[in-house]
């Protein structure tokens, strides 16, 4: 069979500063008021409580990193009470333009709308265009009607395959330079998707300063000894996992929330048998 390239299109050199993330706090009044009252308006005038969101810090980081990099169009998986959306349209409305994508097929039965209704309250519902899909087809199609943006948050399925399948069709669509944002990055199957990513792809950790919710490692002797071995004799490393040889915070990855930056287009060959350990 004949090896062909993955990707064709050539880098598009970053374009985005990659430095100083002036940490901003998401100014919208209608964040401040869901948060103090854990409670989600529904459509109609009744409310839910909020028992799934994403941290207040953490809406602060994606307000924070769309004003920083004034992206024209972001997209996003996992709509559900709409925080993490409302933060990120209120970024596009503060830089005077940009367009949000949020796919999410049980919008309506599992959330009752909860999410569209914050981001109309919000009065951002003309930023945000809601896919009622699964990203898996949702992805695919934007892809075929020629799509492409700077920014993405990940918060679908968190299970190991579906993050990567969010991971590669949102690659397919983003251009170099730009961001993927997952949340849930503490999560073995997420970090494990990111793991993989990082070693087998070109995108680096974007902001590693800025860690939302850490919990520091803390190894025992026998296992930094373990470690040390490893290195030192590479036989006998070759048969620890990778994630033991090289630990999550040596690749800067910490927290509930980490931001890849895409360094380069995939130019692997298709038919490589093997990806790197990860
Ligand atoms: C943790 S919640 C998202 C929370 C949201 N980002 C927020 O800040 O309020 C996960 C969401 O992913 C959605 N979801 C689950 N599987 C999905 C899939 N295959 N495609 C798209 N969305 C999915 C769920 O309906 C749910 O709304």
């Amino acid at each position: 069979m004949t090896a062909v390239p993955l990707e064709t299109v050539p880098p598009i050199a970053p374009q985005a500063q990659t430095v100083g993330l002036r940490r901003d706090t998401c100014p919208h009044p209608l964040i401040e008021e869901v948060y103090a009252s854990r409670r989600v308006p529904l459509p109609g005038g009744a409310s839910a409580p909020m028992n799934v969101y994403i941290p207040r810090e953490q809406g602060d980081y994606l307000y924070s990193l769309v004003r920083h990099y004034r992206p024209s169009r972001t997209i996003e998986v996992g709509l559900a009470n709409g925080l993490s959306t409302v933060c990120i349209a209120a970024g596009l409305e503060a830089n005077g333009s940009g367009t949000h994508t949020a796919i999410d097929p049980f919008q309506e039965c599992d959330w009752g709308n909860a999410g569209l209704e914050l981001v109309h309250r919000a009065g951002l519902s003309h930023r945000l265009r809601h896919i009622a899909d699964y990203s898996h087809r949702a992805l695919a199609d934007l892809e075929r009607d020629g799509y492409s943006c700077t920014f993405a948050f990940v918060d679908g399925a968190h299970l190991f395959d579906y993050v990567i399948a969010d991971f590669l069709c949102i690659d397919r669509v983003l251009d170099a330079g730009g961001l993927i944002v997952f949340d849930d990055s503490d999560w073995p199957a997420v970090r494990q998707a990111i793991r993989y990513i990082l070693a087998n792809r070109a995108y680096e950790v974007a902001h590693p300063e800025v860690v939302i919710e850490s919990r520091p490692p803390t190894p025992t002797m026998s296992a930094r000894l373990i470690r040390r071995l490893g290195r030192a004799l590479p036989r006998f490393g070759s048969k620890l996992r990778p994630d033991f040889l090289r630990p999550d915070e040596e690749l800067a990855l910490h927290g509930r929330c980490i931001a890849l930056r895409k360094l380069d287009h995939d130019h692997r060959n298709s038919q490589s048998r093997c990806h790197e350990p990860f």
